[in-house]
């Protein structure tokens, strides 16, 4: 991780190297881990993420020819440079797709106007950390400050949500870029995804002598294909068999028993419901227990709780991730689970602080009998959400 004043001038120096004149200004926005709540966002339900330290950075600075142009300090050094009036789903369709999706979704602003935009990240790439909503949210505030001032905290997480369901054509929910956007130091963002009313609860872990461990599984997912749209449309299968909109509307396990209907597919929608209704009361039984009295490590069982359920019920969890888990818990964590969509990523576990070192060794070593490296670990802080640097 980078510090603020290091990412600007690594990011001003960058910018000057590419394109050349300063940029107008620095923004950054994070990635994130969600406590408690997975695939509850794309069926109205409640999620529980913190942004991490770890951010992307957009420099950026407004061109009058009508073109965009984009650069990674993480790539290869190559620009990507088209009109604006050229993009379109599909088009570019590399990394740039990301930033290039926020300055479709805000195209009109830009009065025939084009940007120069110089992304910077330490937010890790394909471990379930939301690398992508940092870079569309640190670009989309940037677009926000430089040409639709009026746009607020929410209009950015549609924005950056456009960009990435729309442009891209990743059909994710709006987890990751509410977390990046509206997350502060300190808080888990407690959010209801149907009518996105929010609340900061205070996450002292520290406090508590207590560490949010991640642990990254080194199995990279990818969300525009594949397992996580399966599950999205089961959900909406089973939503409509049962006459709701959303699988948020049942509240009891006990309201689902018309989808086991006796069919392979009938129990597939069941468990797959079964974990949305689950895992939504998970999260509201993790937010009682943190804006009362309780110790945290009361959470501990219920973080593990979800893990289960996102491996029998949800099936989208991958033998690495559950090796984490067992060997974590095992070790002296409180909890621990899978994060984020699931089919590789990372993990957490809630731990003492002063078991860290004996969890990690833990960790690692099951890994070792698996065949695999040393796993990156890190500790999750809740941290600012997305923000102008300079
Ligand atoms: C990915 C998606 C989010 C959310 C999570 C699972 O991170 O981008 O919208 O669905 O998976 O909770």
């Amino acid at each position: 991780m980078t510090s603020d004043e290091e990412a600007v001038a690594g990011a001003r120096t960058a910018f000057a190297g590419t394109f050349g004149g300063a940029p107008e200004g620095v923004w950054a926005a994070p990635g994130r881990v969600n406590v408690i709540g997975e695939h509850t966002d794309y069926n109205g339900g409640f999620v529980l993420p913190v942004a991490l330290p770890h951010t992307a950075r957009a420099a950026v600075a407004r061109r009058s020819d009508g073109r965009v142009a984009f650069a990674s300090v993480q790539g290869d050094g190559s620009v990507v440079e088209l009109d604006v009036s050229e993009l379109e789903p599909g088009r570019p369709d590399s990394w740039a797709a990301y930033p290039a999706g926020v300055v479709w979704a805000l195209r009109e602003r830009l009065d025939g106007g084009g940007v120069s935009v110089l992304l910077e990240s330490d937010v890790p790439v394909g471990a379930g950390l939301s690398s992508s909503a940092a870079l569309t949210c640190s670009v989309a505030l940037a677009l926000r400050d430089l040409a639709a001032p009026e746009l607020g905290p929410p209009d950015l997480v549609e924005v950056a949500r456009r960009a990435e369901n729309d442009f891209v054509g990743a059909p994710t929910g709006i987890l990751d870029q509410s977390a990046s956007v509206l997350c502060t130091a300190g808080h888990a963002l407690f959010l209801d995804t149907r009518d996105r009313a929010s609340e900061q609860v205070p996450l002292d872990l520290a406090g508590a002598g207590l560490e949010l461990l991640v642990v990254d599984s080194g199995v990279t997912h990818e969300h525009a294909g594949g397992g996580y749209g399966d599950r999205r449309r089961e959900c909406e299968s089973a939503a409509e068999r049962l006459g709701v909109a959303f699988l948020r509307e049942v509240d009891d396990v006990a309201g689902l028993g018309s989808l086991a209907d006796g069919t392979p597919e009938g129990d597939v929608l069941f468990r797959r419901a079964r974990h949305i209704v689950t895992e939504n009361a998970r999260v509201l039984e993790v937010v009682a227990a943190l804006r009362g009295d309780a110790d945290p490590r009361t959470i501990g069982p219920i973080l593990t709780a979800g893990h289960e359920s996102l491996r029998d019920d949800f099936e989208i969890s991958v033998p690495l991730l559950d090796a984490i888990v067992e060997s974590a818990t095992a070790a002296g964590a409180y909890g621990a689970r899978m994060v984020g969509g699931g089919f590789g990523g990372s993990a957490i576990a809630l731990v003492d602080h002063d078991r860290i070192d004996a969890v990690v060794a833990a960790v690692t070593e099951r890994f070792a009998r698996e065949g695999q490296d040393a796993p990156r670990t890190f500790t999750a802080v809740p941290s600012a959400g997305a923000r102008r640097l300079a």
